[in-house]
């Protein structure tokens, strides 16, 4: 994976970093990515574009994994930000991120989150409804300030991916339908506003999708409307932004094209199709979070106890589990790891990782070949860049763990370890509230 290596002792080294001298130096568990990895994939899709000479925006989907030094590096990688919340805002605007290079997406913006970012006047707001636009019509001419916004369009494709991660298809909590005529009047409605600048049209259909069937489907999909728009309505959008969910290698069941495949085929489609209606070729926008992340993550965990079922199964448990990667638990997503500290060492049993939360579900990976272990021994599960931190949480009143970057052997803390004293930070003792006021 990446830039990680085995060195003379037989320890994993990412980054050029021996990862049982990270797991001593900052503790396990431990995130550990590799930045020389995000800044390939965040410039083999810009090159991509380049090379096909498109004018593209390639936006970081900072939901994947948001910290102010993950932020930082997709500012020198030249990106733009795709921001969910307030809270990514607020850590974006921290990272000193060009706020003209944000995009605030989201299918329930709360007003003081619309407010938020029109008062850091970001890039554009990707409006998903018709509340959302009409308060933000309100808002802006309470300031009188104008917005350009996208539009979310449900293109009505259905892409072959989890169900929860799924998006794009008709019967979904985002955007405006495509087919049944509410993208439509959503447009004349933001067309008629003094103040809203519709820069162009937005669709997500999903994550983790290994196929550019969907993608140009809905590209397909949408250029035929646009095409009726500018016949009735005259409108030609700059931006037709087509999301993110560019899958990517967790295990080798997985088969993904490559980026640059995905970025290719999507835009030979679009410029063909708006070729054959006579439309201007929009600017194209995408959104990846997983593929440029992802596979720069990995968790390293210590072994702790284990558990023979005799004849079925042998239970090994790390030091962390579904507070730090729920996705096993969520979607039944499934990882490689390897004993790091005897990297080179051949594989020996079938055993099951299990974390260490007071659940049965809580199962990092099911039957994976390793080299016998013991405690104390460091498991290092790979790919879990994009979701694993971002969806953390603290079930059991586990503390969240630090995060490390490496990049050409050096390593650097880039978010700390939760301390015990920081999981009752909020807590109000009994009474204390009430004697207060
Ligand atoms: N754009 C929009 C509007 C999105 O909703 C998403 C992901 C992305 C871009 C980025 O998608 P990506 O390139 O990362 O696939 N927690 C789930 C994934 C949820 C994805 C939500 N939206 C998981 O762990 O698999």
């Amino acid at each position: 994976y990446g830039t990680s290596k085995i060195n003379e002792k037989g320890h994993l080294v990412i980054g050029g970093c021996d990862t049982v001298e990270l797991s001593k130096k900052y503790g396990t568990p431990l995130y550990v990515y590799d930045v020389e990895l995000i800044r390939e994939r965040a410039r083999g899709f810009k090159n991509t574009f380049a090379s096909l000479g498109v004018k593209a925006q390639v936006a970081y989907a900072s939901k994947a994994f948001s910290s102010i030094a993950m932020i930082q590096v997709i500012a020198e990688e030249g990106l733009s930000l795709d921001v969910v919340s307030a809270g990514e805002l607020y850590t974006a605007l921290a990272a000193g991120f060009p706020k003209e290079k944000i995009h605030f997406h989201g299918n329930n913006k709360s007003e003081a989150e619309l407010r938020m970012a029109m008062e850091h006047d970001i890039g554009c707001i990707v409006v998903d409804n018709f509340v959302e636009l009409e308060l933000l019509e309100e808002i802006c001419s309470e300031m009188k300030m104008p917005m350009q916004v996208l539009l979310r369009v449900t293109p009505g494709i259905e892409a072959h991916t989890h169900d929860y991660i799924l998006t794009g298809q008709e019967d979904s909590k985002f955007g405006f339908d495509l087919q049944n005529g509410q993208a439509e009047s959503a447009l004349l409605q933001a067309v008629d506003s003094n103040w809203i600048d519709v820069l162009g049209i937005h669709c997500h259909i999903g994550s983790q999708i290994f196929e550019t069937t969907g993608f140009v489907l809905a590209a397909q999909k949408i250029i035929e409307k646009l095409q009726e728009w500018n016949e009735k309505h005259l409108f030609t959008p700059s931006v037709l932004n087509l999301g993110g969910g560019f899958g990517i290698r967790y295990t080798e069941e997985d088969d993904p094209i490559s980026p640059s495949q995905y970025v290719e085929e999507i835009i030979l489609k679009v410029k063909e199709e708006t070729r054959n209606y006579g439309l201007p070729m929009p600017e194209i926008w995408i959104e990846p979070g997983r593929s440029l992340v992802g596979d720069a993550g990995t968790t390293l965990y210590e072994i702790g106890s284990h558990k023979d079922v005799p004849d079925i199964r042998k239970y090994i448990a790390i030091d962390g589990g579904m507070n730090d990667n729920i996705r096993p638990a969520l979607y039944d997503a499934k990882y490689e790891a390897i004993v790091a500290n005897r990297a080179d060492a051949p594989v020996e049993e079938l055993v099951s990782i299990a974390g260490k939360c007071c659940e049965s579900g809580d199962m990092l990976i099911w039957d994976i070949q390793l080299p016998a272990t013991a405690k104390g021994d460091l498991l290092a599960v790979f790919c879990t860049g994009a979701y694993g931190y971002s969806m953390a949480n603290n079930y059991n009143r586990l503390p969240r763990p630090p995060v490390v970057f490496v990049e050409g052997g050096e390593d650097q803390l880039v978010i700390r370890r939760e301390s015990l004293e920081d999981l009752i930070h909020l807590d109000i003792p009994l009474g204390t509230s009430l004697k207060k006021s």
